[in-house]
């Protein structure tokens, strides 16, 4: 398994380029199974992520075709079973569920399972689907699903609001027979750019952006070509890149609009940003203090951001308090970070984070997406050399980390497993 080796103590200074965001495209590429039309997606990035979506999406029958940064995925489905080998190494899979039971009247896709951050549950995709009509017998692990007269609008109140179960009951609704509404619906912004491109594809969405979206089902979908949306996970990773190790940098394509509730905490603590000719230029001039944070859905502070904080807090004057509201277990980073001299305690679903002078570089174990890419900050101001295992973690969901990193001048090497 490769590792990363970071020698700390650098500023970076440069640029660097946000690429399109993994949690647009992944739903985006379901999307793509609504129609047997060709749906062009550009700015996509690439990521572990994307290439099992591409695999699953294309066990499904349905071609897709890479050409640089643009996919195209389009064409009759002649499989409806998501496979367990697939599923279990990507939850985002059961975003086929809505699109198979849409177009094709059933699915028999393989419950997820849990990982490391919690237990994932999927229920509310399958409670909103039944109510649309879907006849749904859990089985062997597998969500065996069928519409014999295919989905019908209903209204569905979301008791949380969840990113997934909003992306799936969306697609299914657009080819439902009469209205569907979800209230309570996420509205986080890839949800906006999935809204978007289902509209380009002759969808009838009211609502997008707001927590209610009323949808109309129409008899099919056609093509359309739609740009991923840049990564706001991405645009705050780098950003907490530049601010941990006291340099400057460029966020080409980065938006700050997006960035919401992780801009006002990153100011908070000393963080300067602006928005310069299509980039968000981040810079920290002098000390960083204590900022606290609680992670919600959006607009919120993304759960997605919360390792990448803490990391940058351990680092503060002051003191932080951090608490974790939408997983039950994502504070895996805590003993890694203290391992390189952070001072974080947790109780319960806060960690109260006391910034130390500096850290020193260790050898350190990732244990999730956001996990990892927190000790890759960590080592990036840490005295001496971080070496980061496992990661694999990182590919899948950070496209070239050493080169854009190394590019603003980090000492960072991968070393090959
Ligand atoms: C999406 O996951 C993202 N993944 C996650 O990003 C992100 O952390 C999460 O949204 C929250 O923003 C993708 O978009 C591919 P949820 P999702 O449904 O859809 C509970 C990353 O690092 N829940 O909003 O799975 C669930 O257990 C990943 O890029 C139910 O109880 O998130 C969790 O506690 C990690 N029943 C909470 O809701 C359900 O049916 C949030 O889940 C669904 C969810």
């Amino acid at each position: 398994m490769d590792r990363i080796r970071i020698r700390g103590g650098q500023p970076l200074h440069g640029a660097l380029h946000i690429g399109g965001a993994k949690n647009a495209a992944l739903p985006l590429m379901a999307a793509g199974m609504l129609t047997d039309d060709r749906l062009l997606l550009g700015n996509v990035p690439r990521l572990a992520d994307i290439a099992t979506m591409s695999a699953l999406i294309a066990q499904h029958g349905v071609a897709v075709v890479p050409d640089g940064r643009t996919l195209s995925i389009g064409g009759p489905i002649d499989n409806t079973e998501a496979p367990y080998e697939i599923v279990r190494k990507m939850r985002a899979s059961i975003l086929v569920l809505g699109p198979l039971l849409a177009r094709v009247r059933e699915a028999r896709v393989s419950l997820p399972g849990g990982c490391a951050i919690g237990t994932r549950p999927v229920d509310l995709h399958l409670k909103g689907l039944e109510q649309m009509g879907a006849v749904i017998r859990l089985e062997g692990g597998y969500v065996n699903a069928a519409a014999p007269g295919g989905l019908r609008g209903a209204v569905i109140v979301l008791p949380f609001a969840s990113v997934g179960a909003t992306e799936n009951l969306l697609m299914a609704a657009t080819l439902a027979d009469g209205r569907t509404e979800i209230a309570n619906a996420a509205r986080e912004p890839e949800i906006g750019d999935l809204a978007t491109c289902l509209l380009t594809m002759g969808a009838r969405i009211e609502g997008v952006g707001s927590d209610k979206l009323v949808v109309d089902g129409v008899p099919r979908l056609h093509g359309a070509a739609h740009p991923i949306v840049a990564d706001r996970i991405e645009t705050g990773t780098y950003a907490c890149a530049a601010a941990i190790t006291g340099g400057e940098v460029r966020l080409v394509g980065g938006q700050l609009a997006h960035l919401g509730a992780v801009a006002a905490a990153l100011r908070s603590a000393g963080v300067e940003m602006t928005e310069q000719d299509g980039a968000l230029v981040v810079r920290r001039a002098h000390g960083l203090h204590g900022a606290d944070a609680m992670t919600e859905p959006y607009p919120g502070f993304p759960t997605d951001m919360q390792a990448q904080f803490m990391a940058l807090m351990s680092v503060a004057e002051g003191a932080a308090m951090v608490t974790e509201t939408i997983f039950e277990n994502r504070f895996m980073h805590v003993p890694e970070l203290n391992r390189m001299g952070a001072n974080i305690n947790v109780h319960g679903a806060s960690a109260i984070v006391r910034g130390v002078r500096g850290l020193s570089g260790a050898p350190v174990m990732a244990t999730d997406l956001r996990a990892s890419v927190s000790l890759v900050l960590a080592g990036l101001a840490a005295r001496g050399d971080t070496i980061v295992n496992r990661v694999y973690h990182l590919d899948r969901g950070y496209e070239a980390l050493e080169q854009k990193l190394a590019g603003c001048g980090a000492d960072i090497e991968r070393i090959p497993g």
